[in-house]
């Protein structure tokens, strides 16, 4: 069995699974079954300043759709499909002392609740942070929701000089871990990562989900009747790509990988590719909180397989094997394997 713990900056996890923020972490249940469930650390649903973002959760809808692009009922999920979504974020009435409860229950278990905040304005993220770092060991910021793209309630910040800006003045009201999220929607997120780090961010996450349109073509109407959200097995390789680029730009950043993983080999995949833990959400909505329990077991069995006693040990191997193009030598003839 390997040794599963890591370390995200400062903050210590007993393995790299970790419950995302999402609906399910919007609950003290949802919170406590992830838990339960054995995964490292919890991030919960996130909070902003504005009651419109809270409102908008009455307006979310999430669709899945399968491999082949039809849209399936969420009782015959299988559990592979991709999520397309529109969502809102948490309501604060009591959510302070719902953090304070799970964090103390997660301490038990050795493992951590982290506040989470999807941005509208930096002054009022950087008050509802510190009022957070009261009661959570972590703050995670997330300035990149794609739904910032369709609604005012959050913004989706896609410039190093705002990234900076955000994070400075988290940073300055808290004491504890801050981690910062970013997207992918944007000229450069390797930029982003670096004016998170010189503005003081403990830990990085990458990459967030992307902005979707799914016509259904026999009906001609939208899907969810709207732009939004999507993520899906298909991202994985897209978020692990800026994990990997932003891992061989500077070792020094902790990195947390998310955006497509749904197994523990996923996981192993982003530890190879520089993350030192991973978040999940689509696979806890599709799965129930037991995912994480099978994800830290498939875990430690593809590890074991890979030759590797401690999760540590993987970090971005795969990226100190990957070459440049130029590096790659050429063959006599231009491959064609699809006339094998
Ligand atoms: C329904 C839904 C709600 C989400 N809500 C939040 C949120 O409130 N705050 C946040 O930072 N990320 C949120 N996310 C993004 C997830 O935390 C996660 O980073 C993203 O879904 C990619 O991971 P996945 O492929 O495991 O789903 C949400 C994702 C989904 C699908």
């Amino acid at each position: 069995m390997s040794d599963l713990s890591t370390a995200i900056g400062p903050l210590r996890l007993k393995n790299p699974v970790m419950a995302a923020s999402s609906e399910a972490t919007m609950t003290e249940e949802g919170i406590l079954a992830c838990l339960d469930a054995g995964a490292g650390a919890v991030v919960a649903k996130s909070v902003n300043e504005s009651p419109a973002a809270a409102r908008q959760l009455l307006i979310a809808d999430y669709a899945l759709l399968a491999p082949g692009g039809d849209r399936v009922g969420w009782p015959d999920r299988c559990g592979d499909e991709t999520l397309l979504c529109r969502s809102g974020l948490a309501a604060r009435d009591g959510w302070l002392a719902m953090l304070e409860r799970t964090s103390r229950h997660a301490r038990a278990l050795g493992a951590h609740v982290i506040g989470s905040i999807t941005v509208a304005e930096p002054g009022p993220a950087a008050e509802i942070a510190r009022e957070m770092a009261g009661v959570v060991p972590a703050v995670e910021m997330n300035v990149g929701a794609p739904h910032g793209r369709e609604a005012s309630a959050v913004r989706q910040v896609t410039g190093a000089e705002v990234v900076e800006h955000y994070t400075r003045t988290v940073r300055a009201a808290i004491d504890v871990p801050l981690i910062v999220k970013l997207p992918a929607q944007t000229d450069s997120p390797l930029e982003l990562a670096a004016a998170a780090r010189r503005a003081g961010a403990d830990v990085v996450a990458m990459i967030g989900r992307f902005n979707g349109f799914w016509p259904d073509p026999l009906t001609s109407e939208p899907v969810l009747g709207s732009w939004g959200a999507v993520g899906g097995p298909g991202m994985l390789p897209v978020s692990l790509y800026w994990v990997s680029k932003t891992f061989a730009a500077d070792r020094s950043v902790p990195l947390i990988g998310t955006n497509g993983a749904r197994s523990g080999a996923d996981v192993a995949r982003f530890l190879l590719s520089g993350a030192r833990a991973v978040e999940l959400a689509s696979a806890v909505l599709l799965r129930g909180p037991g995912v994480l329990a099978e994800c830290v077991e498939d875990l430690a069995d593809t590890l074991t397989a890979g030759g590797y006693e401690r999760a540590a040990d993987a970090v971005g191997v795969a990226v100190d094997r990957s070459r440049s193009y130029a590096e790659i030598p050429p063959r006599e003839q231009p491959a064609r394997p699809w006339e094998a």
